[in-house]
C-alpha cells in the first residue's frame, strides 16, 4: 500500500481525495499498489466529513513519518508551499501539485532535489487543470523540435470573452456575472490581467527549451481593455478574439508572450469556448496537435493530480525524466517580433493612417470610426507607427 498524504482540503485537494475513492477499483491495478489517503493537512477542522480524522494542522506529522512516500501539493501560492514541497522531497518523498505559482517560480530547483533524492516532482495539473499537456511533453512529443505552443490557458478569460462574443456584452458587464456564478474570483486581477495564463505559458516553455523561461520576462497583456465593439470588428473579419499565451522559436531566438489576439475562425484554438482550455503544439516532425479539455474545475483538476500520484507509485525509488535546467533561457525582446495588428482609428486619422500603413481594406462597423488589419511588421515597427497616429483608438494583435 502506498501511503499519500494531501496538502490543502480546499477544492483540489478534496477532489484529489474524492478520485482516489471514487475509482480506486481503476486505479490500485494501475498504480501496482493501493492508494491510502493517510493524512489531510489544513488549519480548519472538518467535522461530520468522512475524512475528518484524517485531518492534520502540523505538517511535520506528514514529514516525519516514514510511511507516508506521495505528498500531494493543492495548498496554492508559493509559501508556504514552497517549504513543504522542498522538505517533502529531502524526505525522500515524490510530491504531486496543481500549482502553477510555485511551479513556475521554483520549478527547476525543485526537480533537482526531487532527483537527488530519488523521488519526483510532478505538475500536470499546473497547466490547463485536467488536459495532459506536461506529461506528452515529456514523453509523447520527445522525439519533436517543437517550434511554438499556442496555448488558450486561462478558464476565466475564455469564459468572459465568449459571452463577450456571444451576447455583445461589455467586459464589466460579463466579469460580474461570471463573479456571481463562481466562475471568476472576487479579486479577478490574476486572470483578467493574464498573470495565471503567464505562469502557465512559462512553464510550458521551460519544458520546450529545457531551460528556465522567467514568468517575469513573459510580456501580459490582460483583456481588460477589449470592448463589445471590438468583437463587431472580429465578426465582420470571420475572427474571435481569446487571449492567447505563446511561445516560439523565432530561429533567431525564442519569443513568449501573452496577448489577446484575433483569430481567424478557421484555426482550431477559434472553436475552444466557455471555461475550455487548449494548447496547440507545433512539432518540426509531427506538425500540428491539439490537447484541449477542462482548464479548471475540481475533479477535472483532481483527476491530473492523481495520475502524477499514480505515476510516482510506479516509480518509487526512481525519477522520471523531467528536462528543466536552473539555467534562464534569454527571451527575445518580443518588440522585434512580427505579425499583423488589427487597428482601429477615428474618421479624422483615415489619410495619416493610409500614409503610414500603405492601402488596406477598410471595417466599418460604428459610426466615426474604421477599423483594418496591417502587414506583417515587427512590434517596434508597429509602435512606431501608432506614435504617430493619435487618431488610432486601440489595436489588437492578430495571430492566426
Ligand atoms: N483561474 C484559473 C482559470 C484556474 O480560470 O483558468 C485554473 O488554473
Amino acid at each position: 500500500m502506498v501511503q499519500v498524504a494531501v496538502l490543502g482540503y480546499g477544492t483540489v485537494g478534496s477532489g484529489v481525495v474524492e478520485v482516489l475513492e471514487e475509482n480506486k477499483a481503476k486505479i490500485t491495478p494501475r498504480a501496482g499498489e493501493e492508494l491510502n489517503v493517510k493524512y489531510i493537512l489544513d488549519l480548519r477542522d472538518f467535522p461530520g466529513d468522512p475524512y475528518e480524522n484524517k485531518v492534520v494542522h502540523d505538517v511535520n506529522v506528514i514529514l516525519e513519518d516514514p510511511e507516508v512516500q506521495v505528498v500531494c501539493e493543492t495548498m496554492g501560492g508559493v509559501e508556504p508551499a514552497f517549504t513543504f514541497s522542498k522538505k517533502a522531497l529531502m524526505a525522500g518523498k515524490s510530491v504531486c501539485t496543481s500549482n502553477k505559482e510555485l511551479v513556475a517560480a521554483h520549478g527547476p530547483e525543485l526537480l533537482k532535489l526531487a532527483k537527488e533524492n530519488k523521488c519526483n516532482y510532478l505538475f500536470e495539473a499546473s497547466v490547463g487543470g485536467g488536459i495532459p499537456i506536461i506529461r506528452p511533453m515529456n514523453s509523447a512529443l520527445t522525439a519533436e523540435k517543437i517550434e511554438s505552443i499556442h496555448g488558450i490557458l486561462n478558464g476565466t478569460t475564455n469564459y468572459i470573452l465568449t459571452k463577450m462574443d456571444k451576447e455583445g456584452a461589455d467586459f464589466e458587464e460579463v466579469l460580474k456575472e461570471a463573479q456571481e456564478k463562481g466562475y471568476a474570483e472576487r479579486n479577478p486581477e490574476a486572470d483578467v490581467e493574464g498573470y495565471d495564463a503567464c505562469r502557465k505559458i512559462a512553464i510550458l516553455s521551460s519544458l520546450m527549451t529545457g531551460k528556465s523561461v522567467k514568468y517575469e520576462d513573459i510580456y501580459t497583456e490582460g483583456i481588460t481593455k477589449i470592448t463589445s465593439v471590438d468583437f463587431k470588428y472580429a465578426k465582420a473579419l470571420n475572427k474571435s478574439i481569446k487571449l492567447l499565451a505563446m511561445s516560439k522559436d523565432e530561429g533567431d531566438g525564442y519569443v513568449a508572450m501573452v496577448s489577446p489576439c484575433m483569430i481567424s475562425q478557421e484555426h482550431p484554438l477559434f472553436c475552444v469556448s466557455d471555461v475550455f482550455n487548449a494548447v496547440f503544439v507545433h512539432g518540426n516532425m509531427l506538425g500540428d496537435s491539439m490537447y484541449y479539455g477542462r482548464g479548471a474545475g475540481k475533479l477535472a483538476t483532481a483527476s491530473a493530480v492523481v495520475a502524477d500520484v499514480i505515476d510516482c507509485a510506479r516509480h518509487l525509488g526512481k525519477t522520471v525524466t523531467c528536462l528543466w535546467d536552473e539555467e534562464v533561457m534569454e527571451l527575445k525582446d518580443y518588440m522585434d517580433s512580427a505579425k499583423k495588428f488589427f487597428v482601429r482609428v477615428n474618421n479624422e486619422g483615415m489619410d495619416k493612417a493610409a500614409e503610414l500603413f500603405g492601402t488596406f481594406e477598410k471595417v466599418e462597423v460604428v459610426d466615426g470610426e474604421f477599423g483594418f488589419v496591417t502587414e506583417v511588421m515587427t512590434e517596434r515597427e508597429f509602435a512606431a507607427k501608432a506614435e504617430k497616429l493619435p487618431e488610432m483608438i486601440s489595436r489588437i494583435r492578430v495571430e492566426f
